[in-house]
């Protein structure tokens, strides 16, 4: 990790941010109106190169009204063939580089029919189907405990940051929990009703691990969900990639203003 964070140093000099934003699908744009620093992931040492649609796959610091932020445009899916390690080292990086808040943002499909594409949703807990832990493995004491308690992964003090914020700004708002499963299929309507069952309001191909790594070395993690589509079942056409790029589109200004409002909050 050495390495990574003396390469990232040498280019952004004494920038050390305070807030880290993980972009998801379709709303990688976010970077671009702040963009100061950017570094692309295929430099930095021990950084694979990620090329999944619509992601650029660099680091962008800007300051933003006076914040200190680093974004990661583009990351590492499981479903492309990386480890949990090489999803999740991005945010062991944050971490090193001083970042104490992160906002971790995806495209999700909606699981409760009573949520709507076009939705941001705020994630209040999640429920990891991914079938693996990425805190398997040697664990790194400087970093966190072998047996990390997750019983508030999302902040409830960022939460209700993000509520106040969301009101304000006059942005229609979900909360809920989130699902992960590896992707890359999609889920089929049997899945779709027992997440469901299980008390799943989204379901998506991220965040998790993530999540996970970001709680177990101590930071601050608000989650938001960009409700693209109707999960499988709920929804009545097939789904495809196009409509969540689509309906992420869409929802891009909203999503724009309420993260820029936010990070002034916080
Ligand atoms: N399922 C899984 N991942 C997703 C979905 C979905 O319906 N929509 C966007 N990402």
């Amino acid at each position: 990790m050495e390495s990574a964070i003396d390469y990232i140093k040498e280019k952004t000099g004494n920038f050390v941010p305070e807030i880290g934003i993980i972009l998801g699908s379709g709303l990688g744009d976010f970077a671009d109106n702040y963009e100061s620093i950017s570094i692309p992931y295929k430099e930095i040492p021990d950084f694979k190169s990620s090329n999944v649609q619509g992601h650029k796959g660099r680091l962008v610091f800007a300051n933003i009204d006076g914040k200190k932020v680093v974004m990661m445009q583009g990351r590492y899916h499981f479903y492309e063939g990386h480890s949990m390690q090489t999803v999740t080292y991005p945010v062991k990086i944050l971490k090193k580089l001083g970042v104490k808040f992160l906002i971790i943002t995806n495209a999700a499909g909606a699981v409760n029919k009573n949520y709507k594409p076009g939705e941001l949703m705020f994630i209040t807990d999640h429920i990891n189907f991914m079938g693996t832990n990425p805190l398997i493995g040697e664990n790194d004491e400087e970093l966190g405990t072998r047996f990390p308690d997750m019983s508030e992964i999302y902040s409830k003090e960022l939460i209700e940051k993000a509520i106040k914020t969301a009101k304000r700004l006059n942005i229609k708002f979900q909360k809920g929990v989130y699902v992960a499963t590896t992707g890359p299929s999609y889920e089929t309507p049997a899945e779709i009703k027992m997440f469901s069952i299980l008390g799943a309001n989204a379901v998506g191909m991220s965040t998790v691990p993530e999540a996970i790594v970001a709680n177990y070395c101590g930071l601050k993690v608000l989650g938001i969900s960009c409700l693209t589509n109707y999960a499988a079942g709920v929804s009545k056409h097939p789904l495809n990639h196009s409509e969540v790029i689509e309906t992420a589109d869409k929802v891009k200004d909203n999503f724009k203003n309420l993260l820029s409002e936010l990070i002034k909050e916080i």
